[in-house]
């Protein structure tokens, strides 16, 4: 569904009192000038931070902070019954906090907790703050209940430290507000994702491994899930949190990857491989950790090839199955990058192949990713580049006009 076909939503923003709250005035502006009827419920803190003029201004209504204001109309409880989704950005440790307790003591505790609608919340505070073990709890807590969290991302923060803890983009936080209220363009559709880097072990405490995080399948996963696909996640060591609407599959080599993608595959409508999978493996693993004294000087691990995931599935794929690969390349010249890619899908036999430049400081572990996806023929046929939650839905949207083609 583009834009223009959805029906305005009546989105209530709330706004918590740190600095990143100067960036909730562009989320709402996002959000008014695509149609949507936007109320801001300000916490008295977030108003130290931005004014009510400019809040008023931007969101094109009152904004409401006191919990006893408009007592005759039951506002307490009205603007969250009248929401159909609710977006808290930035959302403080503190909001957070109050969230998981369920205080209602101002009113955006009331909103909230008078409303049935999706809750969306955009993390923002300093990474300490962040890590520290409440915060985890509280975050966790909240993801058990379906709220879905955006971000934080990781990068400069207000002082002069950076880290995880800044406030995901306001793109970002509107793409996921959408995501929260429809469409469920997926509805009905079961997809397989695998995300992770295999580890393949060497003896009980050590492996060859490599750096991927995981971040770009869970967003496809977390993504699709939103878009009301079922959706299950064969997941290689990831580094990233997985949303409860997804059912994870933990695994760690690359032959335990195989064998529950393999199991899983024949009944899925869709399969992303986006897992970085070894490609060897040592031949035997030490029953006990290797030492030094017996090993000498120089220590040499025999490699063996491991199946080819992808290869396989396209050998046994379902007619009607979209598969879909990814590449990860070092190379830098855009050209050749390509043609190592057109090499790819033609051996892995793939519907769809998504290509993505990696390196030392590029594609793996990062926030942002910028892909190339070929079909069978070796065209492109969509170029994405963004944060992995945007890329992800720029692949969804392309799966979709696929499996519609193909259906027609
Ligand atoms: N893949 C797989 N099984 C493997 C290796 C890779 O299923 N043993 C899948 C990956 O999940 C990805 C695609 O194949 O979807 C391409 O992975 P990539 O690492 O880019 O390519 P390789 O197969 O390793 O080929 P090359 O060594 O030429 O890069």
């Amino acid at each position: 569904m583009s834009e223009s076909e959805r029906s305005p939503l009546n989105v209530v923003v709330g706004v918590t009192g740190g600095i990143a709250a100067y960036k909730a005035v562009a989320v709402i502006r996002a959000l008014v000038l695509e149609g949507h009827d936007v109320h801001v419920v300000a916490t008295e803190s977030a108003l130290r931070f931005v004014g009510l003029p400019t809040l008023e201004a931007i969101s094109r209504n009152p904004v409401s902070h006191e919990l006893f204001e408009g007592v005759a109309q039951v506002r307490h409880v009205a603007i969250g019954q009248s929401a159909d989704v609710i977006v808290l950005a930035p959302a403080t440790a503190n909001t957070i906090a109050r969230l998981a307790a369920g205080f209602a003591d101002d009113l955006l505790g009331t909103t909230i907790l008078a409303s049935t609608a999706p809750l969306v919340i955009a993390p923002a505070m300093h990474t300490e703050m962040w890590q520290n073990a409440a915060t985890v709890h509280n975050i966790a807590t909240l993801r058990d209940r379906g709220v879905i969290i955006v971000g934080p991302a990781s990068g400069q923060l207000t002082g002069t430290d950076s880290g995880p803890g800044r406030m995901a983009e306001p793109d970002d936080i509107v793409d996921a507000v959408l995501a929260a209220v429809g469409p469920k363009d997926l509805a009905g559709t079961r997809i397989l994702v695998t995300a992770g880097g295999t580890r393949e072990p060497i003896d009980p405490v050590r492996f060859i491994g490599n750096r991927s995080s995981g971040k770009q399948g869970v967003a496809i996963a977390a993504a699709a899930a939103a878009r009301g696909a079922s959706v299950t996640l064969i997941g290689a060591n990831l580094d990233v949190p997985v949303p409860p609407a997804v059912t994870l599959v933990a695994v760690s080599s690359a032959e335990e990857l195989a064998e529950a993608t393999l199991g899983a595959s024949s009944s899925a409508d869709v399969v992303i491989m986006a897992a970085a999978v070894a490609d060897y493996r040592p031949d035997a693993v030490a029953a006990s950790k290797l030492k030094k004294d017996t090993q000498g000087d120089e220590l040499t691990l025999r490699l063996v090839k491991t199946q080819d995931i992808l290869a396989s599935l396209a050998e046994s794929k379902p007619a009607d199955q979209v598969l879909i690969g990814f590449a990860a390349e070092t190379e830098n010249d855009d050209p050749a990058l390509l043609e190592l890619g057109r090499e790819k899908i033609a051996r892995k036999g793939c519907d769809l192949l998504v290509v993505n430049r990696v390196g030392w400081t590029t594609g793996f572990g990062t926030d942002d990713n910028s892909v190339v996806v070929l079909d069978r023929a070796g065209d492109i046929v969509m170029e994405a580049s963004g944060t992995k939650p945007s890329v992800a839905g720029r692949i969804l949207d392309l799966l979709n006009r696929t499996r519609h083609d193909t259906s027609t």
